[in-house]
Parts: C-alpha cells; sequence; structure tokens
C-alpha cells in the first residue's frame, strides 16, 4: 500500500529517499572517544589485517561496483593491492590466496549463491574473508570471519539504491580503518575523511531536492533506445551502475564506459540525438576533469546528446552540456555517493513512465540463491 511506501508509488522510490538516513546510520558509532575509528562488530584483529598484503573483492551486480570504488579508495589511502572479481567467475580460475589474502565479500542479501560459494572456496584455502552486509544473521557473514554491517534498513525494491550507498559507506570506513592500523595515513588525514563522509547525508539531501529535475529529463528520453554512460575514476563504476539500472528495471540498452576508452571503440556506436548521460569528476589537481570534458566534446561533437553531471561552479564543462545537473562538491573518492543518486531517480521514473513494475522488474530476483 501507498502507506508503507511513506507516500510513494514504489519501494525503490522510497529507498531513494531514505539515503541520507541509511547513509547517516551507517555510519553512526564508528568513532571512539579517542578519535579513532573503530568498527566493532568486525572480529578480525589488527593483528589479521596488518598482515594483509592483498584484498580480493568479491560480489554481484550492484554490490560488485561498490567493489570498484572500494579498489580505489583501499588502493589511494592503505597502498594495498585489490583485485575486484564477479563472485560467479572467482573460484573457476583457480585464484591465487594466501592467509595473508584478505577477501571481502560485499552482499546486501548475505544470500547470494555465488558470493557464498565463492567464500567458502576462499576459506578453504585458508584466506581471511570479511563480510560488508546489509542482513544480520545471513548466511554469507555467519560463514565470514568478519563483517561489517551496513544499515540501510530493509530493502525491498529488487533494484538496490540504498543498499549501495551504504556499501559505499562501508567500503570508505574499511579503507579508512585499514590505513589507520597500517598507519599509511595520519589520524588527522583520516578524521577530515570522516568529516567529509558526515556531510554526505546533507548533501544527497540536496541532490534529492532537485529530483524534478531528473525527473524531467526521464520523460524527454521514454522514446530512447539506447543510453550510454561515461565516467573516470570512481565515477567509472558510477557510469556502470547508471546503465545496470536503467537495464533492470527500464528494460533499456544501456551501457557504462571508462570515458578514456571511447576512442578505443565505443565512440563508433555515436550518432545523431544518441543520450550520452556523463559523471564529470569535480576539478582537481590531476588532470580527470579536463580530459573527461575533452571525452565529451568528442562525442558531442559526433552527434550526441550530452547529459552531464558536474559540481556545481564547474563552469569549463557548460558549452559542451546540452543538460546540466549540478552535484554538490566533495572529493572524487566520494562523488559516487552523490552522483549515482540522479542515475537511480532517472531509472525509476523512466521505468515509472514505460509502465513497468518498478519494485519487481521481471526476470529478476531480490536475491540469487542459485549459482
Ligand atoms: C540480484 C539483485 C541485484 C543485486 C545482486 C547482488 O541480482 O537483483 O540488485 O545487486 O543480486 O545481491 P547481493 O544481495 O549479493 O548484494
Amino acid at each position: 500500500s501507498a502507506a508503507e511506501k511513506d507516500g510513494h508509488d514504489w519501494f525503490m522510490r522510497k529507498e531513494i529517499f531514505e539515503q541520507p538516513r541509511a547513509v547517516a546510520d551507517s555510519l553512526l558509532g564508528r568513532r571512539g572517544a579517542d578519535g579513532q575509528l573503530q568498527l566493532d562488530e568486525m572480529r578480525l584483529s589488527d593483528q589479521d589485517l596488518r598482515d594483509v598484503d592483498k584484498i580480493i573483492i568479491i560480489a554481484a551486480g550492484t554490490s560488485f561496483y561498490a567493489g570498484m570504488v572500494a579498489k580505489y579508495a583501499i588502493e589511494h589511502w592503505c597502498r594495498i593491492p585489490v583485485e575486484v572479481e564477479l563472485a560467479s567467475e572467482f573460484r573457476y580460475r583457480d585464484p591465487i590466496l594466501t592467509s595473508d589474502t584478505l577477501v571481502v565479500a560485499i552482499s546486501q542479501s548475505g544470500e547470494t549463491a555465488d558470493t557464498l560459494q565463492a567464500i567458502r572456496h576462499a576459506r578453504v584455502q585458508r584466506s581471511k574473508v570479511l563480510a560488508i552486509c546489509n542482513t544480520n544473521g545471513s548466511t554469507i557473514p555467519r560463514e565470514s570471519d568478519g563483517v561489517i554491517y551496513t544499515h540501510a534498513g530493509p530493502e525491498i525494491g529488487v533494484a538496490s539504491t540504498k543498499g549501495f550507498l551504504t556499501q559505499l559507506v562501508a567500503c570508505y570506513l574499511l579503507a579508512l580503518y585499514l590505513a589507520q592500523i597500517k598507519g599509511t595515513r595520519y589520524g588527522d588525514e583520516i578524521s577530515q575523511v570522516m568529516d567529509q563522509l558526515e556531510q554526505m547525508p546533507a548533501h544527497i539531501e540536496t541532490v534529492l531536492s532537485k529530483s524534478e529535475e531528473v525527473y524531467a529529463l526521464a520523460r524527454d528520453h521514454v522514446g530512447s533506445r539506447s543510453v550510454l554512460f561515461l565516467g573516470r575514476h570512481a565515477g567509472y563504476p558510477v557510469a556502470l551502475e547508471g546503465a545496470l539500472k536503467l537495464k533492470e528495471i527500464a528494460y533499456l540498452h544501456a551501457e557504462g564506459f571508462a570515458a578514456g576508452e571511447l576512442k578505443h571503440g565505443p565512440i563508433a556506436l555515436v550518432e545523431e540525438g544518441l543520450p550520452i548521460l556523463c559523471v564529470v569528476p569535480p576539478r582537481g589537481r590531476d588532470q580527470l576533469h579536463d580530459k573527461m570534458i575533452s571525452g565529451i566534446q568528442e562525442v558531442r561533437a559526433r552527434g550526441a546528446r550530452t547529459l552531464c553531471l558536474a559540481e556545481e561552479g564547474d563552469t569549463a564543462i557548460e558549452p559542451y552540456a546540452d543538460v546540466l545537473f549540478t552535484l554538490p562538491q566533495v572529493p572524487v573518492l566520494l562523488q559516487p555517493l552523490v552522483a549515482v543518486v540522479p542515475l537511480q531517480l532517472f531509472a525509476c521514473e523512466l521505468a515509472t513512465q514505460l509502465g513497468h513494475d518498478v519494485d519487481q522488474p521481471r526476470n529478476l530476483a531480490k536475491s540469487v540463491t542459485v549459482e
């Protein structure tokens, strides 16, 4: 009923709007009185974690994209090599696992069979397994050596939204915690990032307050046959997730690409009027932002309609954006927390306009318990 959905038409839309709270709840109680980061339910000892020389993240679907963001964060802050692998591929390729490998399994439901079989394989090889999970007492955390619970609350819509944002939070917390115990970052830098994370619920709220802008854009694209998504750095997994959302609930052909790869193939797809959603990285000291803009120029010169998400005050993008949606100014590693929200709203509204059942998309299940 509408009451269970807080007046929204779909659980998915309700859950998108719950994200500021879900993110805030997932950050709660993580800072000790001494200012140190603490992950109480983690169970793995600091000594175990200090010995870790390689991390392999395994997950499926949306959770896999959270894992891709985690790789950028962990390698940057902790200098530990990270691989991200689809759970369904992991054990079949005979992965190299030792007792100093930390396997991180990300699963909203905690019941995905592919992910469960992957952690069982890792444990037989004596690797330590840490679960990032939203479901208390589910099988994956039960069979892991440690767990970081996300606090999204129950997620009912089949397409994951608040589950994803809270997984990102857990990944940032894990990365910062590893940096703290490995000593790769100073305490004041860690608390600065924690301060920035604590501002994210307000930033997500700002994005949600402009949902009408996104809905209008979605209504303009009801007749589109295909939508491409471009991103770089932490915006690349955001592009992949934006495309996945459109496939899942709008049944639309959608592909996400790393913007730098365009010239190596995907640019051949560009034709007059093709909508391309572009996740523009924040302006920074590196060349990321400028290179993204030249990629956008390239596709636009070939007739694409560029729908750009860029930070507030980014005037350099203006001449090349057919549509511009502004995001709050946040660091590049944290940008997925705000950038994915308009993409969720876009898919939800487009699917609604197309008359699909957003909460129960065809052929999909909330948790897939068969391999
Ligand atoms: C299913 C769902 C997806 C989800 C994936 C992984 O395919 O339809 O929305 O991302 O499973 O689920 P998990 O619970 O392991 O995160």
